[in-house]
This record gives structure tokens, sequence and C-alpha cells, in this order.
């Protein structure tokens, strides 16, 4: 394997290339800064309970538009660009199927997160996010869909 090493100050510092390898893929994750995520206050929704929904319960939903819009501005724009207008360094949101059938894929995404090849893309949710928060915000992002 290939070895660089740095010499400074009489510390000797060997990496392999994997290591920078690992460092260049993991830039675009914080290319907006490292912002921790958020939970998102979604009082004024009916709580869903333990068990997941596999279709968006709160489908055109008033107030859920109104927490989804705010939680994604706290958790996805970063990445996802403001008002989910992608910057190009993450896919643009609103151009998702608003169908029955991309619901649970959108919330398997935001649940578990997108790792390839031991790369974090995007990091998994659960547990910091509700999943009233994680329907909210896809409810939003319909509301805005775009062809
Ligand atoms: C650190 C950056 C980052 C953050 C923060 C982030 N994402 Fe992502 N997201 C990505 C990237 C990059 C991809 C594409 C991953 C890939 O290529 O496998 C992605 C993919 C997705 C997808 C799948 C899109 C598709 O067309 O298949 C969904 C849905 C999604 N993100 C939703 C969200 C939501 C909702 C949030 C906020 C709760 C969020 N993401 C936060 C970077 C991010």
């Amino acid at each position: 394997m290939l070895q660089i090493e740095f010499k400074l100050a009489g510390f000797k510092l060997a990496c392999c290339s994997a290591f920078f390898a690992i460092g260049i893929h993991a830039a675009p994750a914080f290319a907006h800064g490292d912002v921790a995520p958020q939970a998102v206050d979604t009082k004024g929704l009916e709580p869903l309970g333990k068990e997941w929904k596999t279709t968006n319960p709160y489908k055109d939903n008033k107030k859920a538009i109104e927490i989804g819009k705010s939680g994604y501005a706290q958790n996805c724009a970063r990445c996802h660009g403001l008002e989910a207008v992608s910057g190009g360094i993450a896919p643009d949101l609103r151009l998702m199927p608003p169908d029955a059938e991309t619901d649970a894929y959108f919330a398997e995404t935001v649940r578990k997160g997108r790792t390839r090849a031991g790369t974090v893309y995007m990091p998994p949710f659960e547990g910091t996010l509700s999943q009233e928060a994680i329907w909210a915000m896809r409810t939003w992002l319909n509301s805005i869909h775009t062809k």
C-alpha cells in the first residue's frame, strides 16, 4: 500500500492512501458547515405512535406543511438546499414523486440515512427526528413538488 510520510519537528506521521480517500469523500457532507441535527416540535399534529407508517398520514395537512418546512430548514437545507432548491451536492427533493409508493422510500431514507462503500453521504435521522417530524417534511416537500 502507498505510504505517505510527513516529517514535522521530529514527529513522523504515516498515512495510507485509504485515509485520504475517506477524507475526500466525506467532504460534501460538511460543505455547508457541520450543523447538529435538531429535534422538531410537532405539537398540533396527531401523534403516530411507535409503529412506522408506510404511507404519509398527514397528506395535504396544513399544520404538517408548516412544521415540515421549518424542520427541513433546520435539518436538511444544509445539503439539499434552501427551500429544497438543490445546489447540486444532494438530490433536489422537490422532484421526488409525491405518490404513496414513494412515501415509504422517503421515510426509510431519512431514518437510515445513506452510506455507500463506507462513506456517509447522509446521516441517519432516526432517534433525532420523530416519525411525526419526518412525515411533516414529506408533506411540505409534496406541497412544493416540481416536475
Ligand atoms: C450531510 C448532507 C445531508 C443531509 C443533512 C441530508 N441529506 Fe438527504 N441526501 C444527501 C445525499 C448526498 C443524498 C444522495 C445519497 C446517495 O447518492 O446515495 C441524499 C438523499 C436523500 C434522499 C433520497 C433522494 C432520492 O431521490 O433518492 C432523501 C429522500 C433525502 N436525502 C431526504 C433528506 C431529508 C428529509 C433530510 C433532512 C431530515 C436530509 N435528507 C438531510 C445528503 C444529505
